[in-house]
């Protein structure tokens, strides 16, 4: 009886529409078994390809409508923003862990809309310029690092993305060492980026289980959420507490503070400059292009500087082909659909979780070049018949909630590509054999995805170069 009188509301609700197209799925679990748990979005991308722009699927009673092409995350994000704007937030990540206070997590309403005008204006394309010294001081610093230790990029990497955050929100001197701050900062922004996936915990997917007692055998929700939520209000606290020791001290620096989900933001930066050290490795004749235009603009007597941005047509196009070729967020940042909703001849339930197929839409075929090269030749009209789709009109998400970083972003990867290119020379090890080694490192599956560890050589590409970098950090130094 309940059965039918189910049926007969979804039958009334859906107008008779179908849901858009997906693989066949269980009655009981859905298609919990077809998503592996591992690297999702090449089982999505095969999706694309079988089922089309948009599909759908289910998982234990969750609708999940993946959106495959810009034109169907626009239409939907974009134009119809006020019924697709709000955040999924995830039981642990949210409720329990106490994210959902977060203003990347608030729903589409007049706090967000408060909180989101102060962001536009502190991180618009114009009002970054001002960061330009300290991205340029924390890139040579990043160098400087590489010189005394080479085998140590990837950790340096994290702390020269951290110092970009650190220096940029709470006014910390550019030299803020590996200390508390930072690496703090790592573990938590690891727990918050594995919490913020929907459906990485149990409850995520079956909400009624965090109403089960704490003394049950083995329910480990609450312990859980209790950890997560201390380490997030203490990571988001004691930097706070410096600054306002600094205040009164009298010697805070001028910055902003944004949002306690920050360290996701330089996770961005970390995941999208470690593909690029690994794809210089991979492609040594992109490299020496690079490294061809640059010399050409500073003609190796300085280092480069964001003044020069607009004399180099093929770093641009480099920096486009990083931010496409590993997506750091593949499946964007998810949203749920507030009322029922048809589109193109489907339904789409209320409460449908909705994810933008970065990963897909990055799988672009139009220049002819494989997707799955790093060849920024793809994005110059002189080398193609038909250019790439522009990843700035997708990599940084859609409509109202798209990413309020994305020049701070873009200007954090300008620092660190062109002065790695500018000074060092990134090969790949040489195995027994006396060739290159195929370096092919695991990409991680969380919200934000990035490589696992993996080993290159990084050597100064000469004594100017070396003398460039110490003369610039002589002068940061002080600061
Ligand atoms: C390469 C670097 C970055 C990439 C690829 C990136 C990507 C994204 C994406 C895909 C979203 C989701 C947008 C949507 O829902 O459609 C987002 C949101 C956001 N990003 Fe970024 N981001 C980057 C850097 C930054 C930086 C440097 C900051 C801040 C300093 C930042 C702040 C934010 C915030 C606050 C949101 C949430 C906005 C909202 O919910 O209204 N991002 N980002």
């Amino acid at each position: 009886m309940w059965y039918w009188k189910k049926c007969a509301q979804y039958r009334a609700k859906s107008k008779g529409f179908p849901l858009p197209p997906g693989p066949p799925r269980n009655h009981l679990i859905g298609n919990l078994l077809d998503i592996p748990s591992s690297l999702p979005w090449n089982r999505f991308l095969e999706w694309k390809y079988q089922y089309g722009d948009i599909v759908s699927v289910e998982v234990l009673g969750n609708r999940i409508i993946l959106l495959n092409s810009i034109a169907t995350a626009n239409d939907l994000l974009q134009k119809r923003s006020n019924n697709y704007s709000d955040r999924l937030v995830p039981r642990m990540g949210g409720k329990l862990m106490g994210l959902d206070q977060s203003f990347t997590m608030l729903p589409l309403g007049p706090a967000w809309k408060q909180q989101r005008k102060l962001t536009h204006t502190s991180l618009s394309a114009e009002a970054v310029r001002k960061y330009f010294t300290i991205q340029e001081d924390i890139a040579a610093l990043y160098l400087d690092g590489l010189i005394m230790n080479p085998k140590d990029f990837i950790s340096q990497l994290r702390l020269a993305t951290g110092r970009i955050i650190m220096s940029i929100t709470y006014g910390f001197p550019i030299q803020t060492s590996d200390n508390l701050y930072i690496s703090e900062a790592e573990s938590t922004m690891r727990l918050i980026g594995e919490s913020m996936v929907p459906g990485a915990y149990l409850v995520d997917l079956i909400p009624w289980l965090s109403r089960l007692p704490s003394w049950l055998p083995f329910n480990t929700i609450h312990k859980t959420a209790a950890s997560g939520r201390a380490q997030i209000e203490t990571m988001t606290l004691r930097p706070f507490e410096h600054v306002k020791c600094d205040m009164e001290a009298g010697t805070a620096h001028p910055s902003f503070t944004l949002d306690c989900l920050k360290d996701l933001q330089s996770a961005d930066t970390y995941a999208v400059v470690l593909s690029f050290i690994l794809a210089m490795a991979k492609y040594p004749k992109v490299q020496e292009a690079i490294k061809k235009e640059i010399d050409q603009v500073v003609g190796g007597e300085r280092l480069p500087t964001f003044q020069d941005r607009v004399n180099l047509p093929y770093v641009n196009a480099t920096i486009k082909e990083a931010l496409r070729w590993k997506a750091a967020l593949p499946l964007g940042f998810a949203r749920t659909v507030k009322n029922d909703d048809f589109f193109q001849g489907y339904y789409i339930p209320a409460g449908s979780i909705v994810l933008s197929n970065i990963w897909a839409i990055a799988h672009d075929e139009k220049s002819g070049i494989l997707p799955e090269e790093f060849c920024p030749e793809r994005f110059l009209k002189n080398h193609v018949h038909e250019t790439a789709i522009d990843p700035y009109t997708y990599v940084f998400g859609f409509g109202p909630r798209v990413c309020p970083g994305k020049s701070l972003g873009d200007n954090n990867l300008f620092a660190l590509v062109t002065g790695l290119m500018a000074t060092m020379n990134i090969m790949s090890p040489i195995g027994a054999d006396g060739k290159p080694v195929n370096i092919d490192p695991q990409y991680t599956s969380g919200f934000v995805s990035h490589s696992e560890s993996f080993d290159v050589i990084i050597t100064p590409r000469s004594a100017q170069a070396t003398e460039l970098i110490k003369e610039r950090v002589s002068h940061t130094t002080s600061q």
